[in-house]
């Protein structure tokens, strides 16, 4: 486990077990690299995201809190401040040689304060092992109830987006954020558009299928997930991603948003937990 930093002080974490490698980012516990040993890279990562404080990364896994998409206050950011704020990296715990446990830790300042009222901590805990864990628990330190929204935004690489199936959804309500209509999904998931969809009621895990590779992604206290790919004309207006980008990943979150949206009263702590392997 070593402190790391790019040549304008962008710190991060890199850690290397015997099953696989990786790297988070202080800013936003925001993990953007994930490898198995002998295995291609799980997570995609734009090859022209910014590392520059205040900026979000663009791929890997950011941590939408407390809010996921547009504040009704839109002059406030999207998908929260968790992913562009400084995070304390509590520590590391070697388990096993092939698992390590990583603790980042955020909390209220003056700053979260003036845009989001509410005393918290919240807390990623990351497991590098041969499958990837990410439990995120809020713990409301107020003295009033809060209600979040949240995501963890996993951005997954893959050959390429026409290859793509995901399965697991099938029959499931679906948000369409294209049409704010409410829909439900008939079998498998294709890719040959622009999709961003909040799916809801989902109690099974969620597989990505790619050419040779599945990978399984299971959430716990969280009912939503939201399945997003931008496609051609949208990755042109998007920050950090060359035009092609959306050909070579997708993202499958696993949140808490709309109906899954969380009231927290005050002492009480949520953890949303996603485990891809
Ligand atoms: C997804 C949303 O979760 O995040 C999309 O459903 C959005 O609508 C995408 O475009 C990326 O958001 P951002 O803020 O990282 O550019």
């Amino acid at each position: 486990i070593r402190v790391r930093e790019f040549p304008n002080g962008f710190e991060y974490i890199e850690i290397q077990n015997s099953s696989a490698k990786a790297k988070i980012a202080l800013q936003g516990a925001h993990i953007f690299e994930y490898q198995r040993v002998g295995e291609e890279a799980i997570l995609w990562l734009s090859e022209i995201s910014d590392f520059e404080q205040g900026r979000a990364i663009r791929g890997g896994v950011p941590v939408c809190w407390p809010w996921f998409g547009f504040n009704e206050d839109k002059n406030l950011p999207q998908h929260g401040f968790a992913r562009t704020s400084m995070w304390e990296f509590v520590g590391a715990n070697e388990v096993n040689e092939s698992k390590t446990t990583l603790l980042f830790r955020l909390t209220n300042s003056e700053q979260t304060l003036k845009i989001w009222n509410y005393k918290f901590l919240l807390e990623l805990q990351i497991t590098i092992s041969k499958e990837l864990k990410m439990e995120l628990k809020t713990t409301n330190l107020d003295d009033k109830a809060f209600k979040i929204s949240q995501a963890l935004h996993t951005y997954f690489s893959v050959s390429h987006i026409s290859e793509v199936t995901i399965s697991g959804l099938d029959k499931k309500p679906y948000l369409d954020a294209l049409s704010w209509q409410k829909e439900v999904q008939g079998g498998n998931i294709y890719f040959e558009e622009e999709v961003d969809r909040v799916y809801q009621e989902i109690d099974e895990k969620i597989v990505l299928r790619d050419k040779n590779r599945e990978i399984n992604i299971k959430n716990k206290n969280s009912s939503s997930a939201v399945i997003w790919n931008p496609w051609i004309e949208k990755t042109l207006r998007m920050s950090a991603m060359k035009e092609d980008a959306y050909k070579y990943f997708v993202c499958i979150e696993s949140a808490n948003a709309f109906d899954d949206a969380r009231v927290i009263e005050p002492k009480q702590s949520h953890t949303l937990i996603v485990q891809i392997f």
